[in-house]
């Protein structure tokens, strides 16, 4: 089983900190939270320790981590440079949920990108992980590349108890219990390794305030973009079969369902209009109307879905304002995933 540090008090979370630096200097895993999402992490200048990284997640060695810092300083360890874009997003954004995509310094981080000449760094705002990162510095870790803490392919966690649930068999892995998860979907992800700089993956920070910060369209994705996990058609998949459908297909899929003799797969429904109840015993989570709200539980409310055994997740497609754009990428790619895949 996983260690689950108390997490009551600030107090409690500070002194869990001298074990969960330790491991990270030893080249040990580590799970943390951060303002986003848990991640796993283990620094990023070992080989052995990054390589730990990706056999506990299942996850392909080629597809990069990201790299968590303390600060702007501590991303020049990282960085052969700062190209102007990304310094006006670290400015603007960290710490907080945005990762830029950079040229990597040679001869540090090469495991942790996954053989990319780039790197992808972030300084997180919890302030747990801003304080271990901090310790972890002081006591010679450079940066920590860390992950989502699921297993790949997964839905990713915002609470300690969903990483010790998906990583039951890595015995004495410290989880940093640093309460829920705020933003509770993944970072931004902005390739500035280009000019115009690319959203990579969208985040809680809306496009049009990153576009601000740069006073510059972003660019288009395009096939020259990195191979980024997080941008996989299909990912944060939950056991059950997610169908996002529109207002009016919703509205008829539960209606006919009301209406039929048998029962079917047990559904859920999770949406934002009032809507016929459908077959008896359906699950009803109502959608927040306000799209931070419905990313701090998105990944939750999927797991719980999941918990509960149902076999298909009925979702109402968010609006297309591109304030949804964040939760409208998970729920697309979710939904793109075959079941158990
Ligand atoms: O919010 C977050 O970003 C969380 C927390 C833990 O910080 N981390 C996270 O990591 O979501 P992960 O590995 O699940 O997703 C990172 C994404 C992946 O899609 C990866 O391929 C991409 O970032 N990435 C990392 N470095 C890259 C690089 N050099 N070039 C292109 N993509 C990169
Ligand atoms: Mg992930």
């Amino acid at each position: 089983m996983a260690r689950v540090t108390p997490a009551s008090s600030p107090a409690d979370q500070a002194a869990a900190l001298p074990a969960a630096v330790d491991a990270l200097v030893r080249g040990e895993l580590l799970a943390f939270p951060t303002e986003t999402v848990y991640g796993l992490g283990a620094r990023a200048d070992d080989a052995a320790a990054v390589a730990r990284i990706f056999a506990a997640k299942g996850r392909p060695s080629d597809h990069p981590l990201i790299v968590h810092v303390a600060d702007a300083a501590g991303a020049e360890a990282f960085a052969a440079e700062l190209p102007p874009s990304a310094r006006r997003l670290m400015a603007a954004f960290w710490p907080g949920p945005l990762t830029v995509i950079v040229p990597r310094r040679e001869g540090i981080g090469a495991e942790a990108a996954g053989g990319q000449d780039s790197v992808g760094l972030r300084c997180p705002s919890h302030p747990l992980a801003l304080a271990l990162l901090r310790a972890a510095a002081a006591a010679g870790v450079p940066g920590v590349a860390a992950p989502s803490a699921n297993r790949f392919g997964r839905v990713s966690p915002t609470r300690a108890a969903h990483v010790a649930d998906e990583f039951t068999a890595l015995p004495g892995l410290i989880v940093l219990d640093g309460g829920d998860c705020a933003v509770g979907i993944e970072s931004a992800i902005i390739d500035c390794t280009r000019e115009p700089a690319v959203l990579l993956r969208p985040g809680a920070l809306s496009a049009a305030h990153i576009e601000a910060v740069l006073q510059a369209p972003l660019g288009q994705r395009d096939g020259h973009s990195p191979r980024a996990s997080g941008t996989l058609a299909a990912h944060y998949a939950p056991s059950a079969t997610v169908r996002l459908m529109d207002t009016d297909t919703l509205r008829a899929a539960l209606q006919s369902s009301a209406a039929a003799t048998r029962p079917g797969d047990p559904v859920a429904v999770y949406c934002r209009s009032v809507l016929p109840a459908g077959a008896p015993g359906m699950l009803h989570r109502v959608m927040p109307s306000d799209p931070d709200a419905v990313a701090h539980e998105l990944f939750g409310v999927l797991r719980d879905l999941d918990a509960a055994r149902v076999g298909q997740i009925w979702v109402e497609q968010p609006p297309a304002d591109p304030v949804w754009d964040g939760v409208r990428d998970r729920l697309q790619r979710a939904a793109a995933a075959a079941p158990d895949a």
